[in-house]
């Protein structure tokens, strides 16, 4: 499958949630953005700003549905945030009901995504959140398929013209 690859440093909490709410912005309906890295490095502050660019009222507070497994929430898509960190066998979105979201105006959101089966997926974009020092944090953004990638190149475009 054809990717493409760009890689971002953040050095605030402020400014993963910002890449969150840019990238939020962009999305379509249907991306599944599979997030992985290590304990406590972004990938869920990541998705507090990603569902403010989608719109998500701020009444909504986001945090790791560890427990539930899966959050939704209303925005300009549905949000569905869902973390595989207590999950022990690899899943797919079928597993979690969510296969019909790809086809529709869902828009997933999964944490610990190394866990999640993506041979089917035909589209898709993934976030991996590295810890470099307490507040900074490296974030490599690969898309995977067409569209996946020209989402790169309009995020890449966003960070270009800011440095
Ligand atoms: N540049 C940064 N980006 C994101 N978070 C940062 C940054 N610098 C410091 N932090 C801190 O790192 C922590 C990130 O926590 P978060 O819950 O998002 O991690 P996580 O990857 O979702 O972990 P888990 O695997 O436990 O769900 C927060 O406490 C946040 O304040
Ligand atoms: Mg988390």
């Amino acid at each position: 499958m054809i990717s493409k690859q760009i890689q971002i440093i953040t050095e605030s909490l402020e400014e993963t949630q910002a890449l969150g709410r840019k990238i939020g912005m962009l999305l379509e309906a249907g991306t599944v953005v599979a997030l992985s890295g290590d304990l406590g490095s972004g990938k869920t502050v990541f998705v507090q700003g990603l569902a403010r660019g989608l719109d998500v009222p701020n009444e909504y507070y986001i945090t790791s549905p560890t427990y539930t497994l899966l959050n939704e929430y209303p925005g300009r898509y549905t949000l569905f945030h869902v973390d595989l960190y207590r999950i022990e066998n690899p899943v797919d979105l079928e597993d979690i009901g969510l296969y019909e979201t790809i086809d529709s105006d869902g828009v997933v959101a999964v944490e610990w995504a190394d866990k999640l089966q993506k041979d089917f997926l035909s589209e898709y974009i993934a976030l991996h959140f590295e810890i470099l020092g307490d507040e900074s944090r490296k974030i490599v953004i690969t898309g995977y398929g067409h569209e996946r990638c020209d989402l790169i190149e309009k995020i890449q475009k966003i960070y270009e013209e800011k440095t």
